[in-house]
């Protein structure tokens, strides 16, 4: 177990294993230099006149993720000193990157300080979440080994002994949690995380969340195969019929004294998508472990909102299934009646994420909630889009540019999609059912799908996060990303929710329009 803490100390005379410091890439002329950052000038100034031409024969350039190991031979306080390089400009983008990349290089030390610039709430936010993240392994299937990762790590702040920097230290670390959970549930084998092991993972944890200190606990519901049959919740059940672990749909709700908004979220759950009948190509099928993504980061945001108390009511809906291939199994051109009563005709059992975010979509509408937020793993059609590090936004105008705002102040990046009106056209075009679930025009099939989804909004603000490419990093770590699950979007819901509170809440919802598309 790793524990943090927070001091205004001189980095220099800090006894820790090793310290970690920035380093920036400056113009000089037409060539670079690097220079320390701040937080680190005690260092330098330890250094005296050795430390430039020190980081000019190291080969120091303060690139960002560059990392120099120095022994420091009695210079500091710390036998060793931590190089990061920050890049030319130092936001908490840049520091929380750059506390990752520094996570990483420090092994074997059981105590590490931290100097990265942190004046500011933000900047110590990012170098505790970055920290945090950056050092984050999974290590549940592997054979235990020694570097558990430091004992303590101590992040040095000019500020911190103001209030709002050390709730900023709080809130990262709270954040850096709920994050790393949603990596864990992402990273789990498959096999051991099916709908009814997930919901129970699910229940547990939110069960656990809120509690001390006047905070409201965060309630949960769920319902089984026989309680989504009752409710009649046919997407649900007709994405999980080909799978013999039973759907779930994980209901939680956090309602805190003085809510000044009431926010609902609904998440992806598919706890491995095979894409069912119209079965997936072999390669990296793997990788369709993370279809529950969206589902996680729902749910670890709500946890977080709750540990941090924030004033906002929050109703999350989390649908669960296994889009699996057997005699059971949902068949192109069946039909499916959704919680609430609308039909929709199935042309591919791939496309079953709309299908069990309808249901959930229509139960969030019934509490009435201020806006919706949905997260999901929905399409490839994103990822061609956006790539692996971006995420697409699509919904009501002003509650998409809120979010991408959110994700701003997060340090998560988002983007704005379109849903044109054509798109409904297409989504309606059923001869059998009131909706088509898929268009084999493959063209704007990302907008397809968010077009589909607004369907079931019933005219509620309301925001679809398609975070299909950077909920999961195939290749290896960089800054506090790591391999694998990212944990993609709780922050950024977080940050909204934040927004959500500060602004007072329902004022919000009299635009009418739902993703216009003219952005
Ligand atoms: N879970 C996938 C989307 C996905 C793709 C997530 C790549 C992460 C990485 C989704 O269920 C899916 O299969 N979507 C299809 C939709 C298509 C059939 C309209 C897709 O994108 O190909
Ligand atoms: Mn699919
Ligand atoms: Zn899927």
């Amino acid at each position: 177990m790793t524990t943090y803490q927070l001091r205004a100390a001189n980095p220099a005379k800090t006894r820790a294993d090793a310290v970690v410091v920035g380093v920036v890439q400056r113009s000089k002329g037409s060539a670079t230099e690097a220079q320390v950052a701040s937080g680190g000038e005690d260092v330098a100034k330890a250094y005296g006149r050795r430390f430039r031409p020190l980081l000019s024969s190291l080969g120091v350039t303060g690139k960002a993720g560059e990392i120099h190991r120095i022994p420091t031979g009695g210079t500091l306080s710390s036998p060793v000193l931590v190089l990061v390089g920050l890049g030319r400009d130092v936001d908490q983008v840049a520091v929380r990157r750059a506390a990752g990349a520094a996570a990483r290089a420090v092994t074997n030390a059981s105590s590490v300080a931290v100097a990265l610039p942190a004046d500011t709430p933000a900047l110590v936010r990012a170098v505790t979440e970055g920290y945090h993240l950056g050092g984050y392994a999974f290590t549940t299937y592997k054979k235990p080994t020694e570097e558990a990762g430091p004992g303590t790590v101590t992040v040095l702040s000019p500020a911190a002994r103001k209030n709002e920097v050390s709730d900023a230290f709080e809130a990262g670390q709270v954040l850096a949690a709920a994050v790393a959970t949603t990596r864990d549930w992402v990273n789990t084998p498959p096999g051991d995380l099916r709908p009814p092991a997930f919901a129970d993972a699910v229940s547990s944890a939110a069960g656990a969340a809120g509690k001390g200190r006047g905070r409201t606990k965060v309630k949960v519901v769920v319902h089984d195969e026989k309680s989504l049959a009752e409710l009649g919740c046919g997407g649900i059940l007709g994405v999980g019929a080909g799978s013999d672990a039973p759907p779930r749909l994980v209901e939680l709700s956090y309602s805190p004294r003085g809510a000044k908004a009431h926010l609902a979220l609904v998440g992806k759950g598919i706890t491995f998508d095979s894409g069912g009948l119209s079965i997936k190509p072999a390669q990296n099928m793997h990788e369709m472990k993370a279809d529950m993504a969206g589902a996680a980061a729902v749910v670890q945001a709500t946890i977080a909102i709750a540990e941090l108390g924030l004033p906002v009511k929050v109703s999350t809906f989390v649908p669960m299934a296994e889009n699996m291939v057997s005699g059971t199994a949902t068949r192109p051109g069946d039909v499916l009646r959704i919680y609430g009563g609308k039909t929709v005709e199935v042309l591919n059992t791939d496309a079953e994420g709309r299908l069990i975010l309808a249901d959930g979509l229509v139960r969030a509408t019934e509490v009435k909630p201020d806006v919706i937020l949905d997260v999901a793993t929905l399409t490839g059609h994103m990822v061609l889009a956006l790539g692996d590090r971006v995420g697409g936004v699509m919904g009501s105008d002003d509650v998409v540019d809120d979010v991408l705002a959110a994700g701003t102040a997060a340090g998560e990046a988002h983007w704005p999609m379109p849903l044109p009106e054509q798109m409904t056209e297409r989504v309606r075009a059923s001869k059998l059912a009131d909706l088509l679930q898929h268009d084999w025009n493959r063209m704007g099939g990302g907008l397809y799908a968010g077009a589909f989804l607004r369907e079931f909004t019933d005219g509620t603000p309301w925001a679809h996060l398609d975070i299909a490419g950077p909920s999961f990093h195939s290749g290896s770590a960089y800054g506090h990303v790591t391999s694998g699950g990212t944990g993609f979007a709780v922050t950024t819901v977080v940050e909204y929710a934040r927004t959500l509170a500060g602004a007072g809440g329902s004022g919000r919802n009299g635009s009418g329009k739902n993703g216009s598309g003219k952005k």
